[in-house]
C-alpha cells in the first residue's frame, strides 16, 4: 500500500469485527482512496484472529491500490487517469491513451513525437519468430497463436527481461505494445495462407494494423479513413479496465517475478474466455444464431431459464450495474461505420431489438444486466471485414497497454510480494494410508460419473 494511503489511515476510522465464538473484537483500519468505496485493511487479520476472509470471484475484494483507471459501476463511469472514456474516445488517439496509461499524463507534443516514434520502431518481429507461426495448423485459433508467440518473445528479447531495471521494463512495455498488432495480423495472414505484410512506419498504429491484415503483395491497399478512425476508437475503448480477470492474471503472474512477456501471455490466455474478452466473438455467433428479430424471444427465454446455462453474450458485467459507457460509444460508432460504408447489416437490427427487449424485461432489469463493451464491437469489426475469430485478438492488442501499465505500476511499488490467496479447506481430514493389496475390492466406475453418467 503506498505511503499516501497509510498516512490517510491515521485520519480514518476503523471497522470493528466481533468474534462471538471466542468473545474477542478486532479493530481493522479503513483506507480511503480518491474515489470509490473505502476498503477494510485485513492484512493483519489472519495473524491476529487466525481467520481468512472468503470471497470467491473477488466480488467484494480490492486486490491492490492503483492510480490508472476508475470505474463507477452504478453510474456507468469509466475514467483513465481522471479523463472520461467518452472524451478520450472522441478527442484522443490510441497512442496518446497508451502514454496516459503508462505515465499518468497526456503527452506534450514533444513527448508524443518521441513516444510514437519509439513504438513505431519496435513494430517488427525477430525474423526467427516467423518459423513459430509455421508450427501451427492453418486453422489454429489466432488466440492460441497469440499466447504462444507472445510467450516466446522472452526467448528473443533478453535485453528487456530484467524486471529490476526500469529501462528494460520500459523497453519491454514498448515492445509489447508495438508488436501485438504485428503478431495479430501475422496470425490472421497465416490462417489465410497469405504472405505476411511487414509493418509500415509511415502508417499510424491503427492504420498499420489494417494494412498488415488486409494488404497483399499483388495489390495496393489504403484503408478508408473511416475504418482507421473506427479501429483507433475500438482500441481506445478496450485499452484498460481496472482489475478485470486478465489484468489480475497479469498482476498475479508478475508478482512472482515472471518476465513481462510471460505475464502478458498469461493475460492473453485469461482474456480468451467467453465470459471475458471472448464475449465479442460469442456475441456475433449469438446474433447470427438468432438470425431474425422474430427469434429473439426464444433466446431471451433461454437466458432467463434457471435450468439453462445459456446467457445473452454481451450483456451483464461484474462491475457495471448501469450502461457500460464503452457500449454507448461503440453503439454510436457502429451506426457511423455502417452508415458511412453504406452497409445494411441485419445483425445490427437484431442487436438493437435484442437490446430493446432485454432492457424492458424484468429479469434483466432486476439483475441490472445492460449491454457491455462486447455487445456492439463485433458488428463494427464485422463491417470492417474482420472475421469473428479475430475479434478477441483485436481486444488483446488493445488491452496489452492496460496489462503493461498495471504490471509497471506494480513493479514500481518497490517490494512486490508474491500473490498467494488462501482457501476455506472442505476436504478430507487426516486418514491412514492403505496399500493397494489391502484395499476394499470394488468395480472401477469408469469416467461417466464425471458428467453425471450412470454408474456401472
Ligand atoms: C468483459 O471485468 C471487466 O472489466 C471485463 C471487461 C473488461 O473490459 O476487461 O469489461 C470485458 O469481460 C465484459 C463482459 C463480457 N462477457 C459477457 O458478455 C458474457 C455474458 N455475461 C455474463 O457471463 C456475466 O454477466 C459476467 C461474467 C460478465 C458477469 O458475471 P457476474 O458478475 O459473475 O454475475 P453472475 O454470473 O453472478 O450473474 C448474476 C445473475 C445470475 O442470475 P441469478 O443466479 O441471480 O438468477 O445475472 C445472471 C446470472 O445468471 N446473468 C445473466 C447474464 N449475466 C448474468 N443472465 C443472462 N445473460 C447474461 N449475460
Amino acid at each position: 500500500m503506498n505511503d499516501s494511503n497509510d498516512k490517510k489511515e491515521s485520519r480514518q476510522h476503523y471497522f470493528t469485527l466481533h468474534d462471538n465464538l471466542n468473545e474477542r473484537s478486532y479493530e481493522l483500519p479503513v483506507l480511503e482512496g480518491t474515489e470509490g468505496p473505502r476498503v477494510i485493511d485485513v492484512r493483519s487479520l489472519h495473524a491476529e484472529a487466525d481467520v481468512f476472509t472468503y470471497d470467491p470471484g473477488y466480488k467484494s475484494t480490492a486486490a491492490c491500490s492503483s492510480e490508472i483507471t476508475y470505474i463507477d459501476g452504478t453510474n456507468g463511469i469509466l475514467r483513465h487517469r481522471g479523463y472520461s472514456i467518452e472524451d478520450l474516445a472522441e478527442h484522443s488517439d490510441f497512442l496518446d491513451v497508451c502514454y496516459l496509461l503508462l505515465h499518468g499524463e497526456l503527452p506534450s507534443p514533444e513527448e508524443k513525437e518521441e513516444f510514437d516514434r519509439d513504438i513505431t520502431h519496435h513494430t517488427m518481429l525477430n525474423e526467427q519468430l516467423i518459423f513459430f507461426f509455421r508450427g501451427f495448423r492453418r486453422d489454429a485459433h489466432p488466440m492460441a497463436i497469440m499466447v504462444g508467440i507472445v510467450g516466446a518473445l522472452s526467448a528473443f528479447y533478453h535485453d528487456s527481461t530484467d524486471i529490476g531495471d526500469p529501462l528494460q521494463r520500459m523497453t519491454a512495455s514498448h515492445r509489447l505494445i508495438a508488436k501485438m498488432p504485428t503478431i495479430g495480423a501475422y496470425a490472421y495472414k497465416f490462417s489465410l495462407g497469405q504472405p505476411f505484410t511487414y509493418p509500415y512506419n509511415k502508417a499510424s498504429y491503427a492504420e498499420n494494423l489494417l494494412k498488415m491484415m488486409f494488404k497483399v503483395p499483388a495489390d495496393e491497399y489504403e484503408p478508408d479513413q473511416v475504418l482507421i478512425r473506427a479501429m483507433d476508437r475500438i482500441l481506445i475503448l478496450h485499452a484498460d479496465h481496472e482489475q478485470n480477470a486478465s489484468t489480475s492474471t497479469v498482476r498475479l503472474a508478475g508478482s512472482s517475478g515472471a518476465n513481462p512477456f510471460a505475464c502478458i501471455a498469461a493475460g492473453i490466455a485469461s482474456l480468451w474466455g467467453p465470459a471475458h474478452g471472448g464475449a465479442n466473438e460469442a456475441v456475433l455467433k449469438m446474433l447470427t444464431e438468432i438470425g431474425d428479430k422474430d427469434q429473439i424471444p426464444e433466446f431471451v427465454a433461454r437466458a432467463k431459464d434457471p435450468d439453462d446455462n445459456y446467457r445473452l453474450m454481451g450483456f451483464g458485467h461484474r462491475v457495471y450495474k448501469n450502461f457500460d459507457p464503452r457500449a454507448k460509444v461503440m453503439k454510436k460508432t457502429a451506426h457511423e461505420v455502417l452508415e458511412k460504408l453504406n452497409i445494411d447489416d441485419p445483425l445490427l437490427e437484431v442487436a438493437m431489438e435484442l437490446e430493446r427487449i432485454a432492457l424492458e424485461d424484468e429479469y434483466f432489469v432486476e439483475r441490472k444486466l445492460y449491454p457491455n463493451v462486447d455487445f456492439y464491437s463485433g458488428i463494427i469489426l464485422k463491417a470492417m471485414g474482420i472475421p469473428t475469430h479475430m475479434f478477441t485478438v483485436i481486444f488483446a492488442i488493445a488491452r496489452t497497454v492496460g496489462w503493461v501499465a498495471h504490471w509497471k505500476e506494480m513493479m514500481e511499488e518497490g517490494s512486490v510480494s508474491i500473490g498467494r490467496p488462501r482457501q476455506l479447506y472442505i476436504g478430507q481430514t487426516e486418514r491412514t494410508f492403505t496399500t493397494v493389496d489391502v484395499r476394499e475390492h470394488k468395480q472401477s466406475r469408469g469416467w461417466s460419473w464425471l458428467w453425471g453418467g450412470h454408474e456401472n
